[in-house]
This record gives C-alpha cells, structure tokens and sequence, in this order.
C-alpha cells in the first residue's frame, strides 16, 4: 500500500545523503517529493528549507527531511516558519523524541556529521512514531 508523501531537500553537501534517504523513503513504500538540490554544485541551504516548507503547505507532503552539511543551517531556515518544526537528529532517539514530543514534522540530518547508517535510523525512527499529545500538544500550541 502507498504511503504518505514524503518530500526531501538539501544542499550541495547534503546530496549524496539526499540521494540515499530517498531510497530507502522508496523502498519503505512513500511517494518522495525530492525538492533538490540536483547535483554537487554550491547552492544556499534556505532556499530549500524554505522550498520544504512550501510543500508542507501546500500539501505536497506530509512530511519532511532536509539534509546540510551539518543540519544546523537548514533546520534554522526552516524553522523560520511557522508551520514546519524542524528537529536536527544525531541519533534514533532524538527523532523519536522529535516525533514523539515534539510533533516534528521535518527531520534534519547533517551529512557531514552523521554517516549514512545513522541517518538511515533516524529515517526509520521518525516515521515510525507517533506524537504522543497531550501535554506536548499545549506546548506545540504555543509555538503555533
Ligand atoms: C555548506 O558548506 C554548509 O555551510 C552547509 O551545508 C551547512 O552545514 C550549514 O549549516
């Protein structure tokens, strides 16, 4: 069965790890919504943070991963709007703990900081757990 849409972005550093994640979002059955970068040249990490969060509203995805050199760039450029909440993860648990307390609804990886094995997990972490409400939906609130 088809999954959610799941779109994915990054910058020249974050490509090749683009290009991986998005295989695997393929092999776990999701429709991937791939907002570039397109290749290995110099381009600016908001311009596809803020191209994540287009299609975040516009409902072309669901979901989000977005990819820099270390995560931090891009995670704050996406976070500049309010609908998307942007987690940079390092590990399993910190996007377990993105997802499940802090509703995000994009996962950021940095490339040069994370090897492919760990993203790999925190791909499968992130969408395989659900928020968990309750107190953490008062605190989304008030970020909304
Ligand atoms: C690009 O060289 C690099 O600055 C970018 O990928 C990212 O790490 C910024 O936070």
């Amino acid at each position: 069965m088809s999954q959610d849409a799941i779109a994915i972005a990054s910058d020249h550093a974050g490509f090749e790890v683009k290009n991986e994640m998005s295989k695997l979002l393929a092999e776990l059955g999701h429709a991937v919504v791939d907002l570039g970068a397109n290749g290995p040249e110099s381009v600016d990490y908001p311009d596809f943070a803020d191209a994540m969060a287009v299609a975040l509203s516009d409902g072309r995805a669901s979901q989000g991963v977005l990819i820099c050199g270390t995560g931090i760039g891009i995670s704050i450029a996406a976070n500049r709007h309010r609908h998307v909440r942007a987690a940079r993860c390092c590990d399993a648990t910190d996007a377990r703990l993105a997802r499940q307390h802090n509703d995000a609804n994009v996962l950021v990886l940095g490339s040069r900081t994370s090897g492919s094995e760990t993203a790999r997990d925190c791909v499968l972490a992130f969408l395989n757990t659900e928020f968990e409400g309750g107190r953490h939906q008062r605190r989304i609130d008030k970020m909304s």
